[in-house]
């Protein structure tokens, strides 16, 4: 009797770890998004060519490269907020685009490609600081909102603010020949949170075991 009462208890038992840990597994798979990769690969400010000898043209080529690293998750994007600055600072800003929003399956990546019409910046002095061998600097911000596509719901929407320096030299290309990663801008709480979220549901997942 007491043995049979045993194996019953025990079943139970057993059926409840196994429930709380597909549980845990599922909700760590639902919880677990990595944010999408977002870099410059090409940048070109003709007016600092030095070729061209001229500053008339205000026109930057840019090539936004944005990447869903996720193995299993589509990433539904909002619209794309690009902010472009001159100098590292956000106190000059001179140009302003808007990718519209799109879904991207998962381990998927796409670029887009234009030219923004750059204004404010001291062109003249930029050029003979570049000729003169010196660096110009321009900051890339992208601000927009993301949600995650988990099986066949979307999360809710997860903030992606960030930002990158690209230096430019007198070709009027980046100096750096790879891309350049946009990293976080703000304090990520949102980012902190998720992080928290799956250390929790981690921890209670061992305790329970
Ligand atoms: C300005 O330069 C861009 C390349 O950055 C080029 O595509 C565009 O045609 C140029 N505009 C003029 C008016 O020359
Ligand atoms: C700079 O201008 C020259 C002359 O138009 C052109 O041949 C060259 O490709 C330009 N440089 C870049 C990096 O586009
Ligand atoms: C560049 O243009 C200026 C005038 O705009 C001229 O004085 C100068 O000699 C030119 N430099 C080169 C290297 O062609
Ligand atoms: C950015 O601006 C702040 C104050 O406006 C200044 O203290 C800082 O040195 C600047 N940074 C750079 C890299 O210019
Ligand atoms: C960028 O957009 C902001 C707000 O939409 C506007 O105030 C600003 O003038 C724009 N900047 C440029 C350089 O177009
Ligand atoms: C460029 O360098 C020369 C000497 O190397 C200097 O006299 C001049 O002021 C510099 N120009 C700029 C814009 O920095
Ligand atoms: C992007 O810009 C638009 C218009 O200025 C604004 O309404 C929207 O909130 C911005 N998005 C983000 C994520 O900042």
């Amino acid at each position: 009797m007491s043995d049979y009462g045993g194996a019953g208890c025990c079943r139970c038992c057993f059926s409840f770890l196994l429930t709380s840990g597909l549980t845990t597994l599922f909700l760590w798979l639902s919880l677990h998004t990595s944010k999408p990769v977002c870099s410059i690969q090409d940048f070109y400010v003709s007016a600092l060519n030095k070729t061209l000898n001229s500053t008339s043209n205000h026109s930057i080529f840019f090539d936004l490269k944005l990447e869903n690293q996720n193995i299993d998750k589509g990433v539904y994007y909002d619209a794309i907020n690009l902010t472009f600055y001159y100098g590292p600072n956000i106190s000059l800003p001179i140009a302003n685009y808007t990718v519209s929003g799109f879904h991207q399956g998962h381990k998927k990546y796409t670029h887009r490609k234009d030219l923004v019409d750059a204004r404010g910046v001291p062109w003249d002095e930029v050029f003979r600081g570049v000729s003169n061998g010196s660096v110009a600097v321009f900051r890339v911000d992208l601000a927009t909102t993301v949600r995650f596509k988990v099986i066949s719901w979307k999360t809710k929407r997860h903030k992606l603010d960030l930002k990158g320096n690209v230096k430019v030299d007198d070709s009027g290309k980046k100096v750096e020949t790879k891309g350049i990663k946009l990293k976080n801008g703000g304090q990520d709480l949102g980012c902190y949170l998720a992080r928290l979220r799956v250390l929790v549901v981690v921890s209670v997942l061992v305790l329970v075991l």
